[in-house]
């Protein structure tokens, strides 16, 4: 009788709920079950004409912003109405574990790989009482997209290796550097030259806010804030996805970026970011390169109008193609509320282009049909 009732409850709930018929930017969004979606910092896979939403799971409270349960997913097949698949990677209970419960698990993406037909998952991880000083990459897989992920290890990437192209002379500290006053512009330039990597080459380099990204090529990169957030580097991963080729490269060095989102259009490369100010919003930056290798040239604030300047209270997590709707792109992003993270929302807007740079305008609301004017 019991189950009768939740299955009788579940239909009723999912026919009330599963209504939705366009995105309206940071407000509540309800998944099929009427509850505001739990995907923070996500990213989106499609895969046999279903799209896989994975996030951070937060809690309420000040301290729901580490992980107390894990990465969650939903799936949908309109980007509209999202059924919660529950947590596809989970916290452990073993203190000794890297992922124990209280770790902080920042921005899971996840990309299929055609070769070996597992989905692997890479995110932020921080280990428990540790604040933000672990700073590294970890990576989990899954034989289904719904998981179970499992866990594998985490990384600080690029361990003993110099990025490409890194001029000789940068390889040893120049004299007197370590004492240079912070944000002087000979400390900026010291950053520039590679002070932050030298200090992280043997122990590896740091990886805070990451992206992945899945060229056309199934070549798939790692990007991540390092160098104290002062730099991003672009790390490529090894064809199973689950490694670094050790191949990698600085992107605007000394230029203070975090959350990296990547795309392609036409055969450029664009990267939208922000600036870092912890959960407060600020302007987002844009960027294009014609390879992936750089160089990535500046765009300045993709976003125009009202509230341009704080990315429409908003910080990037992802940039998501629309399928089939080539070249057309939706701009993902998250209001975060750190003081009960989980009421944090979702700002998505349609990403349009004027002159070979993004534009993000904001809607109270809108949805694909956008694409086809
Ligand atoms: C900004 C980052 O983008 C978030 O992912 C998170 O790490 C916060 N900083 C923590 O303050």
């Amino acid at each position: 009788m019991k189950l009768i009732f939740s299955i009788v409850l579940s239909l009723v709930s999912s026919f009330i709920f599963s209504q939705n018929d366009s995105f309206i930017p940071g407000k509540e969004w309800k998944d099929t079950n009427g509850v505001h979606i739990n995907a923070h910092g996500g990213g989106i896979i499609f895969v046999n004409g279903v799209y896989y939403w994975y996030g951070e799971y937060k809690t309420a409270g000040r301290g729901g912003n580490t992980s107390l349960q894990g990465v969650s997913c939903y799936s949908s097949k309109d980007l509209y109405n999202w059924t919660n698949d529950g947590i596809v990677l989970r916290v452990e209970n073993n203190p000794n574990s890297e992922i124990t419960k209280g770790c902080i698990i920042e921005r899971p993406k996840v990309a299929f790989n055609k070769k070996t037909g597992k989905y692997v998952m890479w995110f932020h991880l921080e280990l428990k009482g540790q604040g933000y000083d672990a700073a590294r990459a970890a990576v989990a897989i899954s034989d289904n997209p719904k998981g179970p992920f499992k866990y594998i290890k985490s990384y600080r990437p690029n361990k003993g290796v110099w990025p490409m192209n890194f001029d000789d002379k940068f390889k040893s500290a120049s004299i007197g550097e370590h004492q240079l006053k912070s944000w002087t512009p000979e400390w900026l330039e010291a950053i520039k030259n590679g002070m932050l990597v030298r200090r992280d080459f043997e122990k590896g380099q740091m990886s805070r806010d990451m992206t992945v990204y899945v060229d056309d090529n199934d070549k798939a990169y790692l990007i991540h804030a390092a160098e104290d957030n002062l730099t991003l580097h672009m790390s490529e991963l090894s064809d199973d996805y689950l490694d670094f080729t050790e191949k990698w490269t600085r992107v605007a060095p000394a230029g203070h970026n975090e959350a990296p989102a990547v795309f392609k259009q036409d055969g450029v490369y664009y990267m939208i970011t922000s600036g870092c100010t912890g959960w407060d919003p600020n302007e987002a930056r844009s960027f294009s390169s014609k390879s992936i290798w750089g160089l990535w040239e500046s765009l300045e604030n993709p976003c125009v109008g009202k509230d341009a300047a704080l990315t429409f209270h908003s910080q990037s997590t992802y940039v998501l193609p629309v399928q089939g709707k080539k070249g057309q792109f939706i701009f993902m992003a998250d209001r975060w509320k750190p003081d009960n993270p989980i009421d944090g929302t979702y700002v998505w807007l349609p990403i349009q282009f004027d002159k070979g740079k993004p534009i993000l305008k904001w809607f109270d609301k809108w949805d694909l049909d956008f694409y086809n004017n």
